[in-house]
């Protein structure tokens, strides 16, 4: 499915009968059964920076929009060793390596940022993942390196979307204390995935929030025009890390001297996908699907997901 070139800033959702590509000797081509939805796609179809960088890096052609796939290989490149036709896999796509993205029948993916699935991991569960669990793994366990730490205390504000929703249990499994910031409707939900809720609905979190740190990582994403830098990092401990995951453009001066504040760009690598995968097996890592929507119905789940209050993860299924 692609975006149609519109003078608008937001370009509709088509149908589109587009040329196959051929595969390159390290991709793998998949027969498309889910698609997690994330804020970028909706975000890469605007012209503004994701939509722009899109159409510079990106394959030539329309924009087919979507990172997230989970599906059935049907084709494998000629220096692919790792995986065969048949295999279930779950992976992202990638505009930077010309790769169009996955609201479409059939997605190319490189084999680096592919994994097999268990037999117990359904699709719909997997293809929620790539995004938005690899920019939890990498914002709590790489850049806040928690599996290090001693006891540690996270606080991830907006931890009921579909990163916060994932880092909460990511972040208790490896034995810290995790804090959620959401509204009262969510409490319980967060609660329910292990973390200790803090209502932002009730007004002002930091009374709050400084009750229950200091903390090891502040996992921001929300967005500095809602919890300001000097909020977040005024909230951690000695040697603590602020993740941002949504920059802004007044962030931006800032992350060349990040200092505790780093940014991330979540990539499903497979070793993340593998750890990933690991936890939903064992059962410390459960993905909460709002909805199941078909792909044919992608613009009403974009328009859910821009309104900002998906709870968990909405997924495409074709
Ligand atoms: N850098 C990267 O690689 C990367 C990767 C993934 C996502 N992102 C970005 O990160 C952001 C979050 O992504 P997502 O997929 O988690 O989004 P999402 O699922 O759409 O997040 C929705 C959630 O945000 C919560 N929320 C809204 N306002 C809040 C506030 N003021 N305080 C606390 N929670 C609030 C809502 O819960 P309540 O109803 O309880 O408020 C809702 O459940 C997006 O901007 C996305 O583009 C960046």
């Amino acid at each position: 499915m692609r975006a149609q070139s519109s003078p608008k800033a937001t370009v509709p959702l088509a149908w589109l009968e587009l040329p196959r590509l051929p595969l390159k000797s390290r991709q793998v081509r998949i027969c498309v059964a889910a698609v997690g939805v994330n804020p970028v796609d909706w975000k890469m179809r605007a012209f503004e920076f994701l939509g722009i960088a899109q159409r510079v890096l990106g394959p030539s052609g329309p924009l087919v929009v979507g990172i997230d796939v989970a599906g059935t290989i049907t084709e494998v490149g000629s220096a692919v060793t790792e995986f065969a036709v048949g295999d279930r896999v779950v992976g992202g796509t990638d505009f930077s390596k010309c790769e169009r993205g996955s609201y479409a029948e059939e997605a190319i993916v490189t084999v680096d940022n592919c994994a097999k699935l268990p037999d117990e991991v359904p699709f719909d569960v997997a293809g929620a993942l790539p995004v938005a669990g690899a920019t939890a793994w990498m914002a709590l366990y790489e850049h806040g390196r928690l599996r290090e730490r001693e006891s540690p205390r996270v606080l991830i504000l907006g931890a009921a979307g579909g990163v916060g929703h994932l880092a909460v249990q990511l972040a208790s499994r490896v034995g810290a204390f995790a804090v959620g910031v959401c509204s009262t409707r969510n409490v319980a939900f967060v609660e329910s995935l292990g973390g200790k809720a803090v209502d932002y609905s009730r007004g002002d979190v930091s009374e709050a929030a400084k009750a229950l740190g200091p903390f090891d990582v502040v996992l921001d994403c929300v967005g500095s025009d809602h919890y300001s830098r000097s909020f977040c990092r005024g909230l951690l401990a000695e040697d603590g890390v602020h993740v941002l995951v949504v920059p802004r453009g007044p962030d931006l001066p800032f992350l060349a001297f990040p200092g505790n504040t780093r940014t991330v760009l979540g990539r499903a690598s497979r070793e993340r996908l593998e750890g990933l995968l690991a936890a939903v097996v064992c059962g410390e890592l459960k993905v909460h699907i709002a909805e199941r929507i078909p792909l044919g119905e992608a613009e009403r789940a974009h328009d859910l997901s821009r309104g900002g209050k998906v709870v968990g993860k909405l997924v495409l299924v074709n």
